[in-house]
């Protein structure tokens, strides 16, 4: 570990939480150099929904490098991406009866929040965006004027502009009712609507329907279909970031899928390049999209031929509901763990939230939750803090995870609570 104590940047961060150099991974494990193998409740936050290493996309990118496949194309037109689109359509657009403009960018999810950003103002021609609490959307200085987290925000440097801040919802965040999530909704449109309250009108609102860095905050029906006709009373465009809590991840494609809701932008990365070969992509709405100029909006590694054919694998499991009943079901089985901590230690107040296989605690102590996340590690499991403060532990296992993993990865975890939480 010296050599990356010496040479690589102060910015490291998750290898600081899980310090070991890891050499080898298969679905839900990660193995290190002297030969530990660890189980993965955090898929590399959220990118590897479908396992570490996963077989068929191996099998497929093996043999498309052997044929001599295009790897790097900037946007060209190539054989991959063709296929990845025709089974997006297939499998995801078609049968929901949507009709989107798929656009590819850089593959990071900060690259499709600012794609977003800038459709959404050239589309309206306004400036400001409303973000939310606890809303994470990326790092570069357009998404991390949306990202609420003060740490992020504090490495700017140059103030971060162009973004008013509303509360998510009260519900989900445990700070109030149903009826006063709607109430600040309502509020927030008599602001927008008095022309004497200062506010411009907004390009767009932005929104996670799930909060996942966030602390794992999971958004009513009604505050999104709320937030999503405000924004279109106002002429502003209603965009869902669903990179972390997409692809598969609650038990369904999209984490809002059966809310009756119509995203003017829906923006993707992680889990969709499959194999942990990245990807980004938006959704636009084709009376939006035709406000791009060609080439607007670049990226080098934008389509990346691997991450198309990984990805095209990925849609497979989409195309029955077979993952997805399992994915409900294992994540019924976290539940009701974390629901069983949290009843044997009522005293402490601890709550538990999450949709599908994005599940979570909440310490309401950041220090407790980092001192349990270290003693899963040192019993060879993976999980990560999130929230304020990273008083959250989020549980976010690659949705293919065997049974045997997942049930010794929540019995390591259940000890380690119990012990840490004991002492406490
Ligand atoms: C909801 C959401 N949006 C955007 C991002 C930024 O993605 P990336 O780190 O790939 O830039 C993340 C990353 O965690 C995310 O969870």
């Amino acid at each position: 570990m010296q050599v990356f104590e010496q040479w690589e940047s102060e910015i490291r961060g998750y290898c600081r939480a899980y310090p070991t150099v890891f050499k080898t991974a298969s679905n839900s494990r990660q193995v290190d150099e002297d030969g530990q193998s660890y189980i993965d409740f955090f898929a590399g936050a959220g990118v590897l929904n479908f396992g570490h290493n996963n077989p068929d996309m191996k099998r497929a990118l093996i043999e498309y490098i052997e044929s001599d496949g295009v790897a790097h194309s900037l946007d060209m037109y190539t054989t991959p991406k063709r296929e990845f689109i025709e089974a997006f359509v297939d499998t995801v657009l078609k049968p929901r009866g949507w009709n989107y403009k798929m656009q590819f960018m850089g593959p990071t999810g900060t690259n499709a929040v600012e794609a977003a950003l800038k459709l959404a103002r050239r589309s309206t021609g306004r400036r400001t965006v409303v973000a939310f609490t606890h809303g994470f959307h990326g790092m570069t200085l357009g998404s991390l004027a949306c990202t609420a987290n003060a740490a992020f925000r504090n490495a700017a440097g140059v103030p971060l502009e162009n973004v008013v801040r509303a509360p998510f919802d009260l519900e989900a965040l445990e700070a109030g009712t149903q009826q006063d999530a709607l109430n600040a909704v309502a509020q927030m449109r008599e602001q927008f609507l008095d022309t004497s309250s200062g506010l411009e009108a907004p390009a767009a609102f932005m929104v996670e329907a799930i909060q996942a860095e966030g602390g794992v905050h999971v958004a009513s029906e009604p505050w999104l279909k709320a937030v999503q006709d405000l924004a279109h009373e106002l002429g502003a465009l209603f965009i869902i970031d669903d990179i972390q809590a997409g692809c598969g991840r609650t038990g369904q494609y999209f984490s809002f899928d059966g809310m009756d809701l119509d995203p003017d932008i829906i923006c993707l990365a992680k889990g969709i390049g499959g194999f942990g070969t990245p990807l980004a992509m938006n959704l636009n709405k084709p009376e939006h999209d035709q406000h791009w100029n060609p080439g607007e909006h670049t990226g080098t590694f934008r389509g990346q031929n691997f991450s198309f054919i990984a990805g095209r694998e990925g849609l497979r499991y989409f195309e029955n509901d077979e993952l997805m009943k399992s994915t409900l079901k294992k994540g019924e089985t976290i539940r009701t763990v974390l629901d069983e901590l949290a009843s044997e230690f009522s005293q402490h107040g601890f709550t538990v939230r999450g949709k599908g296989m994005m599940q979570a605690i909440d310490l309401k102590d950041g220090a407790l939750s980092k001192a349990i996340a270290k003693a899963c590690f040192e019993n060879s499991l993976l999980v990560g803090p999130c929230g304020t403060g990273g008083r959250v532990i989020k549980f976010i296992p690659p949705l293919t995870i065997p049974d045997e993993d997942l049930d010794e990865g929540l019995t390591i975890f259940k000890q380690q609570f119990s012990t840490v939480v004991g002492q406490a």
